[in-house]
């Protein structure tokens, strides 16, 4: 498995990773080229967005992105917010891992106090993942599930 920052290039495998999510899921959700790149590749207040591949192509990314004013489920401003999306096939083969391995430094390098990760209530997988990489239940309500990360003091 390689891990890269993403770039303009990898566009149509993010795509279509997300289409995969949604074909196992049933959960429609933006998904096209247009989409990845202005929410994940070129976005102004993105902190870090990695893919993982293989010698099959794309199996999944991570973004992590700075809460700012107004965002969507009202996490604080010093904040990341973080995604991931691992095509079905490579489930539990540790890329989520590897992924937030690359986010986590990223996320230390900006400065971050913490990092949020919202999920839907009735996704267990995407619960029982950020729980093992460290992330706790803050909040909860309408279907989502927040959960955070607090970044060690020294390391900002
Ligand atoms: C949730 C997701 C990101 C996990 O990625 P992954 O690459 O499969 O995760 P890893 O293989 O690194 O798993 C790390 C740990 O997370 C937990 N975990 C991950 N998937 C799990 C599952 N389906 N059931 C139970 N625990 C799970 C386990 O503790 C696992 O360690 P283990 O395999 O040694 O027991 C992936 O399943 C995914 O992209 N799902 C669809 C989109 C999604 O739900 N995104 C996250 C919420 S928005």
């Amino acid at each position: 498995m390689h891990i890269r920052p993403a770039d303009d290039r990898d566009a149509p495998g993010m795509s279509g990773v997300l289409l995969d999510i949604i074909a196992l899921t049933g959960r429609m959700r933006p998904h096209d080229e247009a989409f990845v790149r202005s929410h994940y590749i070129t976005n102004p207040d993105s902190i870090w967005c990695s893919i993982a591949l293989d010698d099959d192509g794309m199996l999944g990314f991570q973004s992590l992105v700075r809460a700012t004013p107004g965002n969507r489920y009202g996490v604080p401003q010093g904040w990341g917010i973080i995604g991931t999306h691992i095509r079905p096939r490579a489930h539990r083969r540790g890329v989520g891992t590897a992924l937030f391995a690359a986010s986590h430094h990223a996320a230390v390098q900006a400065g971050l106090s913490s990092i949020d990760a919202s999920i839907g209530a009735d996704n267990p997988m995407g619960l029982r993942y950020y729980e093992a990489m460290g992330f706790r239940t803050y909040r909860e309500g309408d279907g989502i599930v927040q959960k955070m990360l607090t970044l060690p003091a020294q390391a900002r």
